[in-house]
């Protein structure tokens, strides 16, 4: 696997181009329009498996030829898709085993795209098949830069070919029939299973009350999908090695374990389609859990966004100008290296004709659309290698788990309202506004480089995990956890010494009991004495865990009901290290300022000396040449300033030098290039 810190010689700008959808004479003119946009990759062709076999023994590569002969001839470096995501009607047609049962039970006919089922045999053997072609065909073609393999993976499959594979992925986990029957504790209600054969997949008129199943399941359909991009993936490496493998991920994604995946991608890429009105933040959360997804880096690749409007959603409103470049700062400035858009050209037909593109339906450079690309490509190309690579310089980590999200949201109670990721995020948003980088890993990631380690809802917890968090407290972290965290083992089965179970010794409390309230009701955590810039008494609801010390000291207590004057919020010495326990959901200004406390405690510096304007975001990145870039991004509709780490710097989107101060106007960015020592 290719684990070069830098793969690009520049930041790739471009996207999504599907020539075939278009008459041949329009390719010369997308070509001369790609570098007026300073457009320097182009993604093809993504949907183009009919387009390259029209039937099984028919293949017309010709066409693709040409299309990037005229890319290279242009300048254009390929993103070559393996087009295995859009499976031709023909196949379905001949080999039903490859269209999927939905979780309702029942068989898809053919249509959408991506649908596909992971175990059948034909699905397999065609998709290597046209990839080996593509691959022995372009392996030596000079466009060549990154192969993309399929396209946004995600959709499970229910059909009786899944079912047979789900019980021999089963044996191999779990040795025996008995043993699923003891992880899953099927004898709750009479579950047991007598006989593999009576194992089925969770479809909705079916078995979808046993937990641990449901998650087995999860996981079982991620590996199974994962063993397809594997399958693409060592035909490409075979053919043509050294060329980067990617697959475009989905950001917080449910369906599929992403950091299983991440293993057999050489680089993290993926597609942000923030919704209409979304948090800055939200987004930057995103970024960072995708980063993450290598241990916090190397860097990866905006693989799409759309230039200005999408068109799936219920308003497809407007980017306004000036957001697409600064969400694109943002993107680089939490880890990217590429700038790329779906798509090139808006399509002509189908639904997607109202998705944004760099081309509008008028074909020409004159949009403000196509004008802002290309204001941003020049940006790009002047900025040369200067941003590339390199580690993320975090020292704070959130552990984020797929697993954990699959079982929190299948667990019937305690509350509806208990999300993952809001939870995860809602911490990342206290921290993104202390302007403190954060890097979102696994919980299995090696945390020795981290000061401070927060696992929001960590309900269950795999083996080892408790072993690794005490070990990085031990040696003088600080680590916080949150309610609902350390109930269940890797099969949802309940540890059975006392909330929150693993995590107990650690964090030095004994969670008797868990209240639940509606989000009309709420409590209050009341601070006697200051903690940080903590005093006095803040809301708090959702869940209130009644907690009891044991080796743990109180910072907080409950203010109302039975359990008023109970421990809310807890610390724990734990070998040179700290371990917090929040035992209810609090808000933002109440997590932002428990955290400044900690993190200056632990010595982590914020990127700015002082409080963080609202809507502006700081960001530092350390890039392979070793040098800090500070990203500051305006959000704001107002002109921010304020004050500069000491040193002087320069901007390298503008060249200007500055020190002290720094004045950045609405949805500016500004690159600051630390100067001298
Ligand atoms: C996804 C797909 C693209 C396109 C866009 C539209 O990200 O990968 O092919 O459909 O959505 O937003
Ligand atoms: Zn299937």
């Amino acid at each position: 696997m290719n684990n070069k810190d830098v793969l690009f010689p520049v930041v790739y700008h471009g996207g999504d181009y599907n020539p075939e959808q278009w008459p041949e004479a329009v390719w010369a003119d997308d070509v001369r329009l790609m570098n007026e946009a300073h457009v320097n990759i182009a993604t093809v062709p993504v949907f183009g498996w009919v387009a390259l076999q029209p039937d099984e023994d028919t293949f017309c590569f010709e066409w693709l030829d040409r299309v990037l002969d005229t890319l290279h001839d242009g300048g254009v470096a390929a993103c070559v898709a393996t087009a295995t995501a859009s499976v031709p009607a023909w196949v379905d047609q001949k080999y039903p085993d490859v269209l999927t049962v939905g979780i309702d039970g029942r068989k898809r006919k053919h249509g959408g795209r991506h649908v596909f089922c992971p175990h059948s045999a034909n699905f397999r053997r065609l998709s290597t098949g046209l990839v080996r072609r593509l691959a022995e065909r372009y392996k030596d073609h000079p466009a060549l830069k990154v192969w993309h393999v399929s396209n946004e993976y995600g959709n499970h499959c229910y059909c009786d070919s899944c079912a047979a594979a789900f019980r021999v992925w089963l044996d191999d986990r779990y040795g025996s029939l008995a043993e699923v029957n003891r992880r899953w504790n099927t004898s709750f209600w009479g579950h047991t299973f007598t006989d593999w054969s009576q194992i089925e997949t969770p479809t909705s008129n079916g078995e979808r009350s046993v937990q641990g199943l449901l998650i087995d399941y999860d996981r079982f359909q991620s590996w199974s999908l994962l063993q397809c991009f594997k399958a693409e993936a060592a035909v490409l490496r075979e053919i043509a090695p050294g060329i980067p493998i990617t697959t475009n991920l989905m950001g917080p994604f449910k369906g599929l374990d992403y950091h299983e995946w991440a293993k057999e991608m050489d680089i993290v890429s993926w597609d942000s389609y923030p919704r209409r009105g979304a948090d800055p933040a939200s987004i930057a959360f995103n970024h960072d859990l995708m980063r993450g997804l290598k241990d916090g880096g190397p860097s990866f690749m905006l693989m799409e966004q759309t230039p200005s409007q999408q068109n799936w959603q219920a308003y497809n409103s407007l980017k306004r100008p000036g957001i697409m470049r600064l969400w694109s700062y943002q993107a680089m400035a939490h880890g990217a290296d590429t700038v790329m858009y779906f798509q090139w050209r808006r399509s002509r037909g189908g639904c997607e004709k109202y998705h944004g593109a760099v081309v509008e339906h008028v074909g020409t450079s004159e949009p403000r659309v196509f004008r802002e690309v290309a204001q941003l490509g020049r940006e790009l190309s002047a900025l040369g290698n200067h941003t590339l690579g390199g580690k993320s310089p975090s020292k704070v980590a959130i552990l984020f788990d797929w697993n954990n999200w699959w079982a929190v949201e299948y667990s019937s109670g305690p509350s509806v309202d208990l999300k993952y990721v809001q939870q995860c995020q809602a911490w990342h948003t206290a921290l993104h506004s202390l302007g403190i980088e954060t890097d979102v890993v696994s919980p299995s990631t090696d945390l020795s480089g981290y000061r401070v380690v927060i696992a929001p809802l960590l309900y269950m917890v795999k083996p080892g995990v408790a072993k690794s968090l005490e070990a990085f407290t031990a040696a003088g972290g600080t680590f916080m956890t949150t309610f609902f965290s350390g109930i269940v083992d890797d099969a949802d089965l309940v540890t059975l010494e006392g909330y929150p179970g693993e995590l107990r010794k650690l964090v030095g409390v004994w969670a008797e009991e868990i209240d639940v309230l509606s989000p009309a009701e709420s409590n209050t955590v009341v601070f006697d004495t200051a903690f940080g810039d903590l005093k006095g008494s803040y809301s708090c609801g959702m869940l209130c865990d009644l907690v009891h010390l044991e080796t743990a000291e109180s910072l907080a207590v409950y203010g109302e009901d039975f359990y008023a004057g109970m421990p809310a919020l807890t610390v724990n010495r734990f070998g040179a290290g700290k371990a917090y326990y929040v035992a209810t959901s609090v808000g933002n200004d109440v997590m932002a300022s428990a955290l400044h406390a900690i993190c200056e405690e632990q010595g982590v510096e914020p990127a700015l000396p002082d409080r963080i304007p609202v809507g502006l975001e700081a960001v530092r990145r350390v890039t392979s040449d070793g040098q800090s870039l500070l990203y500051l991004l305006n959000h704001a509709t107002a002109t921010l300033s304020g004050r500069l780490p000491e040193g002087r710097y320069a901007d390298l989107l503008t060249g200007r030098e500055l020190s002290n101060q720094f004045e950045i106007e609405p949805r500016g960015v500004q690159i600051l290039r630390k100067l001298g020592k």
